[in-house]
């Protein structure tokens, strides 16, 4: 049943890569849009770093990082992520090692890397549990964990809650089922809670917090400025593999 609902997840993606849609844009729009990618993944501190990025989509993060890394790795379980990507490093002139992968089960020995990114990526493989627990696995102890996945208690999970339930007919469903309906089929959203309770055994110093997004700020403009960051669509996890 996983195997399947993972060959949804790739069609989806192999239809359309992330951002594609913006053309020679892409750059440009996505970090206009998601600024917080940047403060929070703080690319200059790759220098002289080992690093794995997991599920590299069109590749902006991994121009991003290659140029600072001493060595960059990245994954997708894409045919149409890697080629695109390696295009991209290889315009940029940046030497990387880029590949199809499953993050569910990442083709790493453990404590391979000093730092592993991915934003974005972890809440739509259908196991996305396995999928954090593996990019702590493959960290080296103190290396860095820093990852982006969807925050179920936010404005657009509310949203796709009235769209996909609630004007359906399905007063009853959950916010899981609605974010389930989202992008590619079976996504995923946590809480802070449950994040911590799943990471803590892997890492110290973990952080996760909500952020309020564009998206956020499109659907209630008013009640988000006056909340904050509290309902914010992503979560933003931070953290140092155990020693
Ligand atoms: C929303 S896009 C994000 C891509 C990129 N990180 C970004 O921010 O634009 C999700 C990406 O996750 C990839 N993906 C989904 N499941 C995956 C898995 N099990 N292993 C590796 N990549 C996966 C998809 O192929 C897609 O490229």
């Amino acid at each position: 049943m996983s195997e399947e609902q993972k060959r949804a997840v790739a069609e989806f993606w192999e239809q359309e890569a992330c951002g594609e849609r913006y053309g020679s844009e892409q750059d440009r729009i996505r970090y206009e849009l998601e600024p917080e990618i940047v403060t929070f993944a703080d690319f200059p501190s790759a220098r002289g770093q080992e690093m794995l990025e997991i599920g590299v989509g069109m590749g902006a993060d991994a121009v991003r990082w290659a140029s600072h890394a001493a060595r960059f790795t990245g994954v997708d379980l894409t045919e149409r992520a890697v080629s695109i990507t390696r295009t991209r490093l290889a315009s940029a002139r940046l030497t990387a090692d880029i590949r199809v992968a499953d993050a569910e089960s990442l083709p790493f020995a453990e404590g391979s890397f000093d730092l592993v990114w991915s934003w974005g990526v972890l809440h739509h493989t259908p196991d996305s549990d396995r999928a954090l627990a593996e990019a702590a696995r493959v960290l080296r102890p103190g290396g860095r964990y820093a990852v982006m996945v969807y925050h179920r208690r936010s404005w657009v999970a509310i949203a796709a809650w009235v769209r996909y339930c609630l004007l359906r007919g399905r007063p009853f469903a959950s916010l899981t089922d609605a974010v389930a309906r989202m992008e590619s089929p079976g996504t995923r959203a946590y809480t802070v809670g449950e994040l911590h309770r799943r990471l803590a055994p892997q890492l110290v110093d973990l952080s996760v917090r909500p952020v309020l997004t564009h998206w956020d700020r499109r659907l209630v403009p008013v009640v988000a400025r006056v909340l904050g960051d509290r309902f914010g669509w992503f979560l933003l996890v931070d953290g140092r593999r155990r020693g």
